[in-house]
């Protein structure tokens, strides 16, 4: 499978992303606790680097619980500050406070030697489109959150989102390409739902998950569907097809509409909580 991408408008975010970078101390990336690898992008390593680093493994109520446990430790072993994050609910995010100042602790000593006492440490979020950026914000800012306006020393027009009395945050998040390049990465992008749908053979796409369930997370279609599975991808969804009575003008399954109920499905966590990548260390567990 192929996919676009824009690199016209990759290289005005970085640029603009290099300028914000001077603003701040510390980077919160977002990364999907699905998908924690094929989220990132490790340009934003070199742009951020003497920047603390704190990762958030968003919408972890879609992950499997066992796997982002072990992404956590994977990014901490990494030197990363890292917490799970539902920033739909709000699960986790007030702990994100605390995360921050722990990934600033150095900092905060520096300028305490140097006498500079309660200034704020200021951050910025940063990640691939549609990982959660705006949400986690909405969630973090809540309503007892006020805009602080141009600051001297601040670019103008830039806005600051006080959090409390110690994280000032930039109110427009980073936005981070994704690695589509890599075809591997392109498929998981997809799988969950990243990439526009019209650029994709939502039949093929629905084909290698399955293939990824039967391999990985054996009973899940079974138990969502009813269904016995098959060794072969397209023989069970041939029979999601007939259990859910998806049918083409003169009876013939209709596979490209079970296809959709299953990549739905997938997406809205109505499979279980399932992981498309693990890092190395769970495979010593
Ligand atoms: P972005 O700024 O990084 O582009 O992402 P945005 O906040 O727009 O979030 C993209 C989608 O992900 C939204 O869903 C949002 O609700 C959902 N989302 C964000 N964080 C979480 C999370 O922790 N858990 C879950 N389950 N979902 C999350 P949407 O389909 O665009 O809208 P809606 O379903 O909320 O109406």
């Amino acid at each position: 499978m192929h996919f676009q991408w824009y690199p016209g408008h990759m290289t005005k975010a970085k640029r603009m992303m290099q300028e914000d970078m001077k603003l701040i101390d510390v980077v919160i990336e977002l990364v999907d606790a699905r998908i924690p690898l094929s989220s990132k992008n490790p340009d934003i390593d070199e742009m951020a680097k003497n920047k603390s680093r704190v990762i958030l493994l968003n919408k972890y109520d879609l992950a499997d619980e066992k796997h982002t446990e072990n992404w956590k430790a994977y990014f901490e072993s990494k030197g990363y500050y890292v917490t799970l994050v539902n920033s739909k609910n709000g699960n986790g995010v007030r702990k994100v406070n605390d995360v921050v100042q722990n990934a600033c602790k150095e900092k905060i000593e520096r300028d305490r030697k140097r006498g500079i006492l309660n200034r704020p440490l200021r951050a910025m979020v940063v990640g691939i489109p549609n990982v959660g950026k705006s949400t986690f914000i909405n969630s973090i800012a809540g309503k007892a959150a006020t805009k602080t306006g141009n600051k001297p020393g601040v670019t103008k027009g830039k806005q600051w989102i006080k959090i409390n009395k110690t994280i000032e945050l930039l109110d427009t998040p980073g936005i981070l390409w994704p690695k589509f390049e890599d075809q591997a990465v392109g498929l998981k992008l997809a799988f969950i739902g990243s990439i526009r749908e019209e650029i994709l053979n939502i039949y093929e796409l629905s084909i290698e998950l399955i293939n990824f369930l039967l391999n990985n997370y054996n009973g899940y279609l079974a138990g969502r569907y009813g269904i016995e599975e098959n060794d072969s991808a397209i023989e069970t969804l041939s029979r999601i097809a007939e259990k859910r009575a998806c049918r083409i003008k003169g009876g013939e399954l209709d596979l490209n509409k079970a296809a959709g109920f299953v990549m739905d499905d997938f997406r809205n966590g109505r499979l279980g909580n399932i992981t498309l990548e693990f890092p190395e260390i769970s495979e010593t567990n």
